[in-house]
């Protein structure tokens, strides 16, 4: 095998085991299969990454959201990927040797980025399920993340939901959706969450 039947191999191989750790943990995963090329793809356009600085992602899984990251021409030094699943953390630092992977909360960054706790990202990239958290805890998750972004920075989101899964913080941030990706299961929306009154639309 080589080539193109390599990776279909490989996506394969990734779908059934994302199936089965979603079977042991519903709620951790959030989802039943990685998101499609096309859902990472949007994903990725939408993020500030054009902004110079370090770029973080919450909740990588097997690495889709990482690889439109790479696709999309950003640094791999530039990436931490923060995931809480040992395993998937194992696989993510084999594949993606170059980026910062670290096996961690994304909850509570802090403590998973030690250190560098006080660093600040060009753009923050999630992908965690947060549907457990009352709209509340969402909100105040959210003005953490925007705390330690750069001037101009954003959050994107992957989620199912039809409205956004976080509603605006008055003068914090705003939200707004790209299109819906049909080529995904099920067709969902980046959401984009951006510095209040800034005005950043969707690619
Ligand atoms: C819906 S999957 C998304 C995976 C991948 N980004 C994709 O789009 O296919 C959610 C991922 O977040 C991870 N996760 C769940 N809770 C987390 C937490 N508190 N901190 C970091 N990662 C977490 C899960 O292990 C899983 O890999």
């Amino acid at each position: 095998m080589h080539g193109r039947d390599e990776r279909a191999g490989e996506n394969r191989g990734d779908a059934l085991r994302f199936f089965k750790t979603w079977l042991r943990h519903p709620l951790k995963l959030g989802a039943v299969a990685p998101s499609s090329a096309a859902y990472c793809a949007t994903m990725a356009n939408c993020a500030s990454t054009e902004i110079d600085g370090p770029v973080l992602e919450l909740g990588p899984g097997l690495g889709v959201v990482t690889k439109a990251l790479l696709d999309k021409g950003v640094d791999p030094k530039r990436i931490t990927s923060i995931e809480y699943d040992p395993g998937f953390a194992a696989t993510l630092k084999d594949r993606f040797p170059a980026v910062n992977v670290i096996r961690g909360d994304a909850f509570d960054l802090d403590r998973t980025l030690g250190e560098r706790r006080g660093e600040k990202f060009a753009a923050i990239l999630l992908a965690v399920p947060i549907v457990g958290l009352p709209q509340d805890k969402r909100q105040a998750l959210f003005a953490d993340y925007f705390r330690r972004l750069l001037p101009g920075g954003n959050i994107t989101q992957l989620s199912y939901l039809v409205t956004a899964p976080v509603k605006p913080v008055p003068g914090v941030f705003d939200v707004s959706a790209s299109p819906v990706v049909w080529d995904n299961i099920p067709p969902a929306r980046v959401w984009i969450y951006a510095p209040a009154k800034s005005g950043r639309m969707a690619a």
